[in-house]
C-alpha cells in the first residue's frame, strides 16, 4: 500500500519523467483540454481509466461512480455527459464496467444497504429487466458477471437517452457510444460490441427527444 508521504515523493518523479519525454508537456497541458474520449466507469480502485488504456493526460474525460450508473436524474453525471458532448465534442462516449464489482454484487443481495438502496436500485432495475435470461442462469458467479454486462449495456442505453447526444448525433453523427467489461483477473478489456445507431433507433421510438420522427 502507498504511504502518504510517499505520494509527494512519486508526483516530483512523475513530473520530471513528465518532463524528460516532452519539454514543453506542461505548457502544453496547461493551455486547454481536447479530449476525444469521455470514459464513465466505476470508483472501484482497480479500475482505473487512463492507466487501463494507456492514455496520457488530456486524452480522456472521466467520470466515476459506483457501478458505472447513468442515471438521468443525476445531476453529476448528466452535467458530465452534456459537457463531453456539447462543450468537448468528445467522439466516443464508453461506458466501462467490470466483472467482480461490489456494486453489482450488492444489488443481487436482499439486504438493506442505506443511503446505496436507492442508487443499486437501478441495477435491481436491470435485473428486472433480464430477469428471465439471468435466472436461467445457474452459476451465481456467471449470473453476477452476466448482471454486471447487461447493466453496462443499460446504462449505454442510458447515454443514448440523452438530449445532448441524440441532438449532437443527428447534427455530426457523434459521439458514438461503446460498452466496455474490465476482467480484473486478466487486465483485459471486453467490448461489448454495443451496435450503437441500431440502439439509438430503438430507444427513439420511445425517447426520442428531438421532434425530428423516428
Ligand atoms: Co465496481
Amino acid at each position: 500500500m502507498i504511504e502518504y508521504k510517499q505520494i509527494f515523493e512519486n508526483n516530483k518523479k512523475w513530473i520530471e519523467q513528465k518532463q524528460n519525454s516532452e519539454a514543453d508537456f506542461f505548457e502544453k497541458l496547461n493551455k486547454e483540454q481536447h479530449p476525444d474520449y469521455l470514459y464513465i466507469g466505476c470508483s472501484d480502485s482497480r479500475v482505473t481509466a487512463e492507466d487501463l488504456m494507456g492514455a496520457e493526460p488530456g486524452e480522456i474525460f472521466v467520470h466515476r461512480n459506483v457501478a458505472n450508473m447513468v442515471i438521468s436524474i443525476d445531476l453529476n453525471v448528466m452535467s458530465v455527459i452534456n459537457y463531453a458532448v456539447r462543450h468537448l465534442n468528445v467522439k466516443h462516449i464508453i461506458v466501462c464496467g467490470h466483472y467482480n464489482c461490489g456494486g453489482v454484487k450488492a444489488a443481487m443481495t436482499s439486504k438493506d444497504l442505506g443511503i446505496l438502496n436507492p442508487w443499486l436500485r437501478n441495477i435491481r432495475d436491470v435485473y428486472r429487466l433480464h430477469k428471465e435470461e439471468l435466472n436461467a442462469i445457474e452459476d451465481e458467479h456467471l449470473r453476477y458477471n452476466r448482471l454486471v454486462e447487461l447493466n453496462v449495456r443499460e446504462q449505454c442505453i442510458n447515454v443514448i437517452k440523452t438530449a445532448a447526444v441524440q441532438e449532437h448525433y443527428i447534427k455530426d453523427k457523434l459521439p458514438t457510444v461503446h460498452g466496455w467489461v474490465f476482467d480484473i483477473s486478466n487486465g483485459k478489456i471486453i467490448d461489448l460490441d454495443i451496435d450503437f445507431r441500431k440502439e439509438l433507433e430503438g430507444i427513439r421510438e420511445i425517447y426520442n427527444l428531438m421532434g425530428t420522427g423516428k
